[in-house]
């Protein structure tokens, strides 16, 4: 046992017991960010605090859900929206932040491209934020299923079909993730479970990797220079702060960040309140139905690109396709082969690859809404081709790069 003073506070009492002081110095007051950053890398906060209103959100809906296939649709559309109080108010908020989250992961995302911020010293940071894309994706599928109605059941059979992998017909594979022939009590229950425990427990986990794994290498910036950071820590502490290159996090970058953070809000509460419409598709007001197929079975907007690239080719190929474009950018950081971490618009080639890749993803999402017919679906082949075509010459044009 060690010596223990008495101590004169809280703060000092906790201190002497968990290190609280030190561990406020390395993750906060001591963990420099460089000043040429803009609002596009208060992001990651945003998906933080977004992650937490799903969290409390969810946690409101989850003393009135029932899992179960008879009472799920009632719970939600009935129950929750119109008896509990302000029920319908926590159903609007989790739906529209499951919605925005993906909006601002793929901002958040295409910035780390833009910036090159997954290069070299960065790739686990890029890695574990895939991971997350990953368990993002999982959890919003999940959540889709609970309400059980119609697109619940339907998107719930198509998905899990794909586990049949094509002709190898593995039907046993998808009976054994579904615990019946279809979708029925033993998938909501499983679904369920993976919603409210073991993905967001993943998550949690995930996003303590993540920000571990940005402690070292410290964030990029908008020009891609590699700061000495003992040193300009160095002029900051002294307080030759105008000199330094660096701010500490606490508090000065967070009240930056909270800034960023409040406008977001504002936009996100004008749409809970007034424009809730988006994150719920009218075709899933009506309860779940195994013996009537919806006209159009698609997903919600942010798969619809990888869905585009499921569609337009045959069975076979459509899945290899489609599992291509989910594993893909996380291998980002080995397939550009270019040394420098320089924003997209200096570097050669790859400020095309970046804007192609960007728009072609934009193409795909909305042909993935349209039903494929004629013209629509041409064009939607074309994006999926370009799509892999871009991926496979970016090794190409990346080593082509020239060392600045
Ligand atoms: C809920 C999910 C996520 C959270 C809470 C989160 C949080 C953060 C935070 C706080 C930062 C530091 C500040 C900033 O650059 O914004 C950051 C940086 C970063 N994140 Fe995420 N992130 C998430 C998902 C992702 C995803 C899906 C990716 C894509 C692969 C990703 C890739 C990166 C990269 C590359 C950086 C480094 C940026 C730089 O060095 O400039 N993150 N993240």
């Amino acid at each position: 046992m060690a010596h223990f003073e008495k101590a004169n506070s809280l703060n000092e009492w906790l201190d002497q017991r968990l290190g609280v002081n030190t561990l406020q110095r390395v993750l906060a007051k001591e963990y420099w960010i460089p000043k040429d950053i803009n609002f596009l890398w208060a992001m990651g906060m945003v998906l933080a605090i977004t992650f937490g209103i799903l969290l409390i959100s969810g946690i409101f809906l989850l003393m009135y859900y029932q899992p179960n296939v008879d009472l799920a649709f009632d719970s939600v559309n009935y129950t929750i929206m119109q008896e509990v109080g302000f029920g319908w108010m926590w159903r609007h908020v989790h739906a529209v932040a499951a919605s925005v989250v993906f909006l601002i992961i793929y901002i958040h995302m295409f910035t780390g491209i833009y910036y090159g911020s997954y290069k070299k010293g960065r790739e686990l940071i890029w890695i574990s934020g895939m991971l997350l894309f990953v368990a993002f994706s999982a959890e919003a599928f999940s959540g889709y299923m609970l309400p059980w109605g119609q697109m619940s059941y339907w998107a719930g059979m198509v998905i899990t079909n794909l586990f049949s992998m094509g002709s190898l017909e593995f039907n046993g594979l998808v009976e054994w993730i579904r615990g019946d022939y279809v979708p029925a009590q033993a998938f909501l229950d499983r679904f369920f479970m993976l919603h409210v425990l073991l993905i967001p427990v993943a998550i949690m986990a995930l996003i303590g990797l993540h920000f571990g794994a940005l402690r070292l290498p410290h964030v990029n910036n908008q020009n891609g220079e590699e700061i000495d950071f003992e040193e300009e820590a160095a002029k900051y502490k002294s307080g030759n702060k105008a000199a330094s290159k660096v701010i500490a996090f606490a508090n000065d970058f967070m009240s930056k960040d909270m800034f960023v953070v409040a406008v977001y809000l504002v936009f996100f509460f004008y749409l809970v309140f007034w424009n809730f419409e988006f994150a719920m598709d009218p075709v899933n007001f009506d309860p779940a139905n195994g013996l009537v197929t919806p006209a159009h079975i698609y997903p919600e907007w942010y798969f619809l690109w990888s869905y585009e690239i499921l569609r337009p080719f045959d069975k076979n190929i459509g899945l290899i396709a489609f599992a291509f474009a989910q594993v893909i950018f996380i291998l980002l950081p080995f397939l550009d082969r270019s040394p420098n971490t320089v924003p997209a618009n200096r570097r050669g080639l790859f400020k095309y690859w970046f804007w192609a890749m960007l728009l072609d993803m934009i193409v795909l999402t909305a042909m993935g809404k349209l039903p494929p017919q004629g013209i629509f679906s041409t064009i939607g082949y074309v994006a999926a081709l370009v799509f892999i075509g871009l991926w496979l010459i970016l090794p190409i044009i990346t080593k082509l790069e020239k060392k600045l």
